[in-house]
């Protein structure tokens, strides 16, 4: 079958310093990634890809990540963080929804 059990995007969309939006690469977006890519690659999910991505549109809440089939919306600011969604939402299939784009907008 094609795609995967779990899709996740980061957004890692850099913008000059001087732009009022803002980015995620300078909230830490690089770490997030890297902490979900290192974390699923260690736990051996096979089934499950980690990508980059450009801007995502949620500028202002970033570092951004987007977990799909389900299309869950993350504001991810630390890796302890990104480790929870992993753990969490990625491998049990449980949102978390503390970190719920929705929920702090
Ligand atoms: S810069 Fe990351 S969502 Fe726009």
């Amino acid at each position: 079958m094609a795609g995967y059990r779990r899709h996740v995007f980061v957004c890692l969309n850099e913008r000059d310093a001087s732009d009022p939006r803002g980015c995620c690469k300078h909230r830490g977006s690089e770490e997030i990634f890297k902490a979900l890519k290192e974390g699923a690659g260690n736990a051996g999910l096979a089934d499950v890809r980690i990508n980059r991505a450009g801007c995502l549109d949620h500028c202002a809440y970033g570092p951004t990540v987007v977990v799909y089939p389900e299309a869950v919306w993350y504001h991810v600011p630390s890796v302890e963080d990104a480790q929870e969604i992993l753990r969490s939402h990625v491998v049990e299939g449980k949102i978390v929804v503390r970190l719920l784009i929705d929920t702090i907008a």
